[in-house]
């Protein structure tokens, strides 16, 4: 079964063709530039970036697979969680062209297309299916979820962030220190050349054991970044390594204790922190086994995880199929 599927929640623009949930033929994914000199997303902005370049960005993802509609069965979008004026446009956008072309609507959850992202190869072969149960970590400009996956889509919660989700403590500490948007790969660029042990950052403890929060961290650094720059320079790659090595470790210590908690021996990562280097190799040496992680491109928003993610709800109707776009869908 193949699928067009597309991804409009937040600020890339993307398109992509994907065989029976799991060989991408073509992924197309445009991050809309208009955000960088605000230094964060204007909704409004964003919604207009994607009217704008949705068409052009399908239309390439179904030349890329050397097809046009006729050779798609079905036409999937996010329709949520995300910012509602965006969603609308790529949503609307894929039930027209459904609808003209009489193929079946699919509404993805944007959650569950990150975690089908690692379901998805390129090239002819195919590695194996991840197995069932495993624990996912989700993290991402706005979510951070840890989940209990028992089947496919069936998703239990097991703790979520209480204030900011990492992503956002990445764009707001890449802020601070003057560097790009957004502010993950940034961070990342910056800690390489820094000492992680510079400078110690408290690790919050949360009362329920796998929830997460990271404003205390954020604002640890504000202070940093604040009296350092009274003495003089601040040293921006220290900071850098010491903020990515505090929230790092806060993630993978709750995701490798639910994964030894729940005896499972699969760890998924999604969302655009997951293409995190030394956040993947941290929850790897906690348990104490590699993991398999999408390669950063498909970690970060894109279209072919929504394929992806659209062919497991055709394949498992058992839970309810979400249709109308809804900004705070939740995946559990
Ligand atoms: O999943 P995503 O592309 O969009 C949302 O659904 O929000 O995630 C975007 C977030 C941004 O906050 C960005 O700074 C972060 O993912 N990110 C990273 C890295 N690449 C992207 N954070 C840490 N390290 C990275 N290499
Ligand atoms: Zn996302």
């Amino acid at each position: 079964m193949r699928i067009l599927g597309i991804e409009t929640s937040c600020d890339e623009t993307a398109a992509a063709v994907v065989d029976d949930g799991r060989r991408i033929v073509s992924n197309v994914v445009a991050s809309q530039l208009a955000h960088q000199d605000t230094g964060g997303i204007v909704p409004e902005v964003a919604a207009r970036e994607h009217l704008r370049a949705l068409d052009a960005i399908t239309q390439q993802a179904l030349r890329d697979a050397a097809t046009d509609l006729r050779g798609v069965d079905a036409i999937a979008a996010t329709v949520g969680p995300g910012l509602v004026g965006c969603l609308l446009v790529g949503a609307n956008y894929a039930r027209g062209l459904a609808l003209a072309s009489g193929l079946p609507f699919v509404g993805v959850n944007h959650l569950e297309g990150h975690v089908y992202a690692n379901w998805l190869y390129e090239g002819d072969l195919a590695p194996r299916e991840p197995e069932i149960p495993a624990v996912v970590l989700i993290v991402s400009g706005a979510h951070s979820d840890l989940v209990l996956m028992e089947g496919h889509r069936r998703f239990r919660l097991l703790g979520r962030t209480v204030d900011d989700a990492a992503g956002e403590a990445f764009d707001k500490v890449a802020r601070l220190l003057g560097l790009g948007f957004p502010g993950g790969p940034y961070v990342e660029r910056a800690a390489r050349e820094g000492d992680p042990d510079a400078y110690p950052l408290p690790r919050a403890t949360v009362a329920d054991r796998y929830d997460f929060s990271f404003s205390g961290l954020k604002t640890a650094v504000l202070r940093l970044v604040r009296s350092l720059e009274e003495k003089g320079r601040v040293p921006v790659a220290d900071v850098a390594a010491s903020f990515q090595k505090a929230i790092t470790e806060m993630l993978a210590e709750k995701t490798a204790r639910a994964a030894a908690e729940h005896a499972v021996d699969t760890v998924l990562l999604g969302g655009g922190v997951a293409a995190n280097g030394p956040l993947r190799e941290e929850i790897a040496r906690r348990i104490g086994h590699p993991l398999r992680v999408p390669p950063p491109r498909l970690c970060t928003d894109n279209g072919a995880m929504i394929g992806a993610a659209a062919f497991f709800v055709l394949r498992h109707r058992g839970t309810e199929i979400p249709t109308a776009v809804r900004g705070d869908l939740r995946l559990a």
